[in-house]
């Protein structure tokens, strides 16, 4: 008998073969894509740390959208950058707000597309911290009743989906109880429920113009040492109602990501975020690694450990090689 008999090599060979025995796909449908929508006209200011995205104003955002349904990406995650900021995030409830414009823009001009909006105060508040201050923190009941109103106006803006960030203990349900009151029971809450206090968000700030002005966010974001305590985070989220649960970061937290899929067995999101994004851009740029390579390996690890669903900068990019429009 020759040795070994087990050849696993033999599924290898032949690139036919090695597409039959693919176990994970990334699909198009897959790809969620963030945009940053600030005020005026034309604007279409570059994000210094994330090559590639930009401030954008409503005009130039809806066109950006449009570019992204044609190579099929249809869903959207909306930041804003308001024309002004107050101390409590009151800005993000306006009628008139940006992201409640943006919207009905979009909504306006594109059928065939999903709009996710972002709930958290941070883009929103002077101080940049995700809710109302109270002696030096942020308070979260009243944080919570802030994001409620945030939430029902995005709804009655059209938005398709409610996607809390903040990381306030109950918002969920506090959410859930003020869409169903306002008479959006058929919007999904898709909670960012294990949210890190992470250093991978920088360029994202940049972005949003959201760092905090004083301290960190680690009382309200999770420790990154602890993964227990994701558990527990997306056990509540489930119970006050989250239809969709988030893991963010995604790279760092591929073992969250698979525990939260296992123990729950809901759909999972996870947020690829600005700082894994702009580590491959920069290190593609300096011809270090094959960019286009390492992008489509981590999007491919993060859907293998278990997301059905992933946020991402690189969206149109991945949808352009999954579509074959570049060479791999
Ligand atoms: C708002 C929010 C943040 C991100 C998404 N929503 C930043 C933060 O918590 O400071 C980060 C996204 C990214 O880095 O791409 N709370």
């Amino acid at each position: 008998m020759s040795y070994p008999q087990t050849r696993l090599r033999r599924l290898r060979y032949n690139p036919i073969l090695r597409g039959m025995v693919t176990e994970t796909h990334l699909r198009v449908d897959d790809l969620v894509y963030p945009l940053f929508v600030c005020p005026g006209t034309g604007v279409k200011n570059p994000i210094r740390s994330m090559p590639g995205n930009y401030q954008m104003s409503v005009d130039v955002l809806v066109e950006e959208c449009r570019r992204a349904v044609a190579k099929g990406v249809k869903s959207i995650l909306l930041f804003g950058i308001p024309e002004h900021k107050d101390e409590h995030g009151h800005v993000a409830c306006e009628h008139n707000g940006i992201v409640q414009r943006a919207i009905r823009a979009i909504k306006a001009e594109i059928s065939d597309i999903y709009l996710i909006a972002d709930v958290c105060n941070c883009e929103y508040t002077s101080h940049g911290h995700c809710g109302t201050i109270v002696d030096g923190d942020v308070h979260n009941d009243l944080t919570i009743e802030t994001l409620a109103a945030q939430s029902v106006s995005l709804a009655q803006a059209g938005a398709d989906m409610i996607a809390p960030s903040d990381m306030m203990d109950g918002r969920v349900g506090r959410i859930r109880q003020a869409l169903d009151d306002a008479g959006f029971e058929k919007i999904p809450v898709m909670s960012y429920a294990a949210k890190y206090a992470s250093g991978f968000y920088g360029p994202f700030r940049d972005a949003a113009e959201s760092a905090p002005k004083f301290g960190d966010r680690s009382t309200y974001q999770m420790n990154p040492a602890n993964s227990n305590e994701a558990i527990r985070e997306v056990a509540e989220d489930i119970a006050e109602g989250a239809d969709i649960v988030m893991v963010k970061p995604a790279l760092s937290y591929l073992d969250i990501i698979y525990r939260v899929k296992n123990e729950f067995k809901m759909p999972v999101a996870a947020y690829n975020v600005s700082g894994e994004f702009s580590m491959v851009k920069a290190a593609g740029a300096n011809d270090w690694i094959d960019e286009r390579r390492v992008m489509m390996e981590i999007l491919l690890s993060i859907k293998r450990a278990g997301a059905d669903i992933i946020i991402t900068y690189h969206a149109l990019d991945a949808a352009d090689v999954i579509n074959g429009q570049v060479i791999k």
